[in-house]
């Protein structure tokens, strides 16, 4: 593809390679997991109304102005900044802002996979309940068929107790991350998503429609979309800011390493539109794929991380052919982590490779090895370690485990931060004729979304950071 020469030669293929890739970066488990986690426990459609407007006004015109940084760089994340940035006669320590964002990518990766390996530990027993009642002649059936609720929520308790098992499954699904970025970004990454996105997609949409129909839609459209505005708190704002850029892949590094490798005959705009529409959307069905079945049988959305893993497979048990569409959901989990953990990989790959010139697979085998031995620390947070709370003396982590710490200070803090520099740097310090033909917009177009990059977004970044971050400084 032409122009795309960054980290060892490497480009997209396609416009859509390019495409499927940066929605598979984007939909991963903030949108089925901790979106869905969000919502239920921030009283619902006020948290989903601000996050909405969060996608649209910083989220989406942050979505291109990191795509066209990379592409405008044409290196890794902290080369793209730092070339981009010597072209508009700026300091080259802007490239700080590509640190950032490589650092907070990477420790979002080492949770990640510990995440994600509790998915697959669900597919393979969803999968062991839809064989066993297949092989019983009856693959309909309910899941889990004979147990007790307190049987099934105690399933994900054994899994925390289990530090050898929580390790094993966070290992298996690093090691199929590292196996895809080392194959390449035109045979790994590319071919993966080729792959998985579609499938995600269809899988989706069957368990959704199963939602509907066997579920309590109804209630599950009141949750999300009535808002209640007393619920809206300055903690509330800054988790949904958090979440619109942790589901968008924002600031995280993977946009910016991504759209270095795209041609300069993509119009970006309208490409940077797709991913944010793609991944909002993905963020709504997974609510109204939850939450139809969590009500259809009683149970509380406010469920916390447990949600997907505890409440939900009470639900499929209670539920005819729960045995099938919970391992197909589980399925529908893995694909589209898989595809977003390549992403977070990619992005301290790529500039290791550059950095230091090493092969692409020694790079990436050596950063999943790091990422991994921080996730061993996260996995032992819920049992070993589990009374070591990291950031304990700050109000917002006071109660956090390792997990939640990373997961918090990333999303909270971080995130937010790297975003604000974004927008920084390319509403007013990158050449504005630069940005201009990179970006695929003109006259009032450019003009208003150079306005949400330049004063909205580190406004609204700022006043979140500042009213969501002190109170809990303070003790909250
Ligand atoms: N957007 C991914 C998700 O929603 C997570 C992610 C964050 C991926 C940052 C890449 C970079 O699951």
């Amino acid at each position: 593809m032409a122009g795309a020469a960054a980290a060892g030669g490497q480009g997209w293929s396609s416009r859509t390679a390019f495409i499927l890739a940066a929605v598979g970066a984007a939909v991963g488990l903030g949108n089925i997991w901790r979106f869905p986690t969000l919502a239920g426990e921030n009283g619902g459609g006020a948290f989903v109304l601000v996050y909405i407007a969060f996608v649209v006004l910083l989220g989406l015109p942050l979505v291109l102005s990191e795509i066209l940084l990379g592409r405008a760089g044409g290196e890794d994340a902290i080369g793209s900044v730092e070339n981009v940035a010597v072209k508009s006669n700026r300091s080259r320590n802007w490239r700080g802002l590509g640190a950032l964002q490589i650092t907070s990518g990477f420790l979002i990766l080492s949770f990640y996979s510990v995440v994600a390996g509790w998915v697959i530990n669900y597919v393979f027993i969803s999968g062991g309940d839809f064989f066993g009642s297949l092989f019983a002649g009856d693959p309909f059936s309910v899941a889990f068929s004979g147990e007790s609720q307190d049987a099934i929520t105690g399933r994900m308790g054994e899994l925390f107790a289990d530090p050898g098992r929580l390790i094993l499954l966070h290992a298996l699904f690093m090691a199929a991350t590292i196996g895809i970025v080392a194959s390449g970004v035109h045979d790994g990454i590319e071919k993966a998503a080729t792959w998985l996105m579609p499938a995600f997609f269809v899988l989706l949409v069957i368990v959704t429609i199963y939602g509907a129909f066997k579920g309590n839609f109804e209630d599950a459209l009141a949750f999300l979309f009535t808002p209640d505005f007393s619920k809206l708190t300055p903690t509330v704002l800054n988790e949904a800011l958090g979440q619109a850029l942790f589901s968008l892949s924002l600031a995280a590094g993977g946009l910016l390493t991504y759209g270095a490798y795209v041609g300069k005959d993509v119009n970006l705009a309208p490409t940077a539109g797709m991913i944010a529409l793609a991944d909002t959307t993905v963020a709504i069905l997974a609510g109204l794929m939850i939450f139809p079945i969590v009500f259809a049988v009683g149970l509380d959305p406010a469920g916390g991380p447990a949600l997907i893993f505890q409440t939900l497979p009470v639900a499929f048990n209670a539920m005819p052919g729960g045995a099938l569409v919970g391992f197909v959901f589980f399925i529908l989990i893995f694909f589209a982590a898989l595809t977003s953990s390549i992403s977070l990989l990619e992005g301290p790959t790529a500039w290791v490779i550059d950095r230091f010139g090493w092969t692409r697979k020694k790079s990436a085998f050596i950063v999943g090895l790091v990422a991994f031995l921080i996730g061993v620390a996260c996995a032992l947070g819920y049992n070993v370690w589990s009374d070591i709370r990291p950031l304990g003396f700050w109000g917002i982590f006071a109660e956090a485990d390792i997990l939640d710490t990373l997961d918090g200070f990333t999303g909270k803090i971080m995130l937010p931060l790297g975003a604000l520099l974004v927008a920084v740097f390319v509403g007013w310090k990158a050449d504005r004729r630069l940005v201009e033909s990179e970006s695929g917009l003109s006259g009032g177009m450019f003009a208003f979304w150079r306005f949400l990059v330049a004063w909205a977004a580190p406004v609204a970044v700022s006043l979140v950071l500042l009213f969501g971050l002190i109170p809990g400084l303070l003790g909250d």
